[in-house]
């Protein structure tokens, strides 16, 4: 039996109950006759927003309160403002803070109950994605199991930059990946950086593809994680000298990795360093370790003070090329 099946069987069987049972009754709202809605969780609301105006489709407001302040307890709350029936939705959410997981479920199924045709599900960071395989014996693999819930009333899913896209093929709904490195070329680009770094092996990909925007020279360190909040890179020759350069990444979490690249940056003369990221995290002392950099640019798959470079443009072309 393939991973796909036991989901599908439960999320059917699931549905069927639900129609079933006489005390459900849909909630009436009004059909507009719109081909596509957005609807946003809490934490993308504005890359929602800007991703309904890319595709010129109709945005569908939702309460995250029923009273003010939220529930005392931190609960999530959902309501959807507007109708959703017949409609194919194109839900909105990142998973970080955890939490948002959580809002993301509720809001699949309100969309759902509210008798929404199609769902795909923009997961613009899908967090859990590094724990991609049982590395002990009794491990979660903790990407699966996001992904497995996710489909119980999503048809599919899009997301962005994942640690692991191999995965993506795994996940019991179509799956697809789209690459957050063009945004971060664009925004580059036109801050004239002159050379590029990867700070790792695993980043070389990402960096080689900003390259490809910008027209610049790049490089990469070798990092080996001591721990979750230490990194250390082998020493390496880098020409950079008296140039602006940017860090690009996949993710900057504790910052330690922006931190121990920039510092060697700036001990090999760099004149700028800039650190730029795909998904944002920020935790713990980051904002610290980040003093390091001139600048740090990050895109809205999170919202962060850094978040200066929308994606809605990536996610709108992937939806136009949906089946
Ligand atoms: C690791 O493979 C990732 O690409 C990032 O380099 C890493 O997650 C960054 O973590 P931190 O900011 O805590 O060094």
């Amino acid at each position: 039996m393939s991973f796909a099946q036991p989901i599908r069987t439960l999320a059917v069987g699931y549905r069927g109950r639900e129609k079933s049972d006489d005390s459900y009754t849909p909630t009436p709202y009004d059909v507009s006759g719109r081909q596509m809605k957005v609807v946003g969780g809490s934490t993308s609301v504005l890359l929602a927003k800007g991703l309904a105006s890319e595709l010129s489709a109709g945005y569908v407001e939702v309460a995250f309160e029923r009273h003010p302040g939220g529930f005392p307890d931190g609960e999530r709350y959902v309501r959807l403002l507007g109708s959703v029936t017949g409609e194919h939705v194109i839900l909105v959410q990142t998973t970080y803070p955890d939490p948002m997981i959580v809002e993301l479920f509720l809001l699949a199924d309100a969309i759902r109950d509210a008798g929404a045709r199609r769902v795909t599900a923009i997961v613009p960071y899908f967090g859990y994605g590094r724990q991609d395989k049982r590395f002990l014996e009794g491990e979660a693999v903790s990407a699966k199991t996001l992904a497995k819930h996710i489909a119980v009333d999503c048809d599919e899913l899009v997301t962005m930059t994942i640690h692991n896209p191999e995965l993506l093929k795994t996940f019991p709904i179509p799956a697809h990946e789209v690459s957050g490195m063009p945004a971060l070329g664009r925004h580059l680009k036109s801050s004239n950086m002159d050379f590029l770094l990867a700070p790792d092996d695993n980043a070389v990909r990402f960096v080689k593809e900003v390259s490809q925007i910008t027209a610049t020279p790049w490089d990469y360190l070798q990092k080996e994680r001591i721990d979750s909040y230490t990194v250390r890179i082998t020493p390496k020759k880098l020409a950079v000298k008296g140039k602006s350069v940017a860090i690009v990444d996949d993710v900057i979490s504790t910052g330690g990795t922006i931190a121990t690249a920039a510092k060697e940056l700036r001990s090999q003369g760099a004149r700028r360093v800039i650190a730029a990221c795909v998904h944002g995290l920020f935790v713990d002392n980051a904002e610290g370790n980040l003093k390091a950099c001139d600048d740090v640019i990050a895109t809205d798959t999170i919202q962060s003070p850094h978040a200066k470079v929308s994606v809605a443009p990536e996610f709108a072309a992937a939806i136009r090329a949906l089946d």
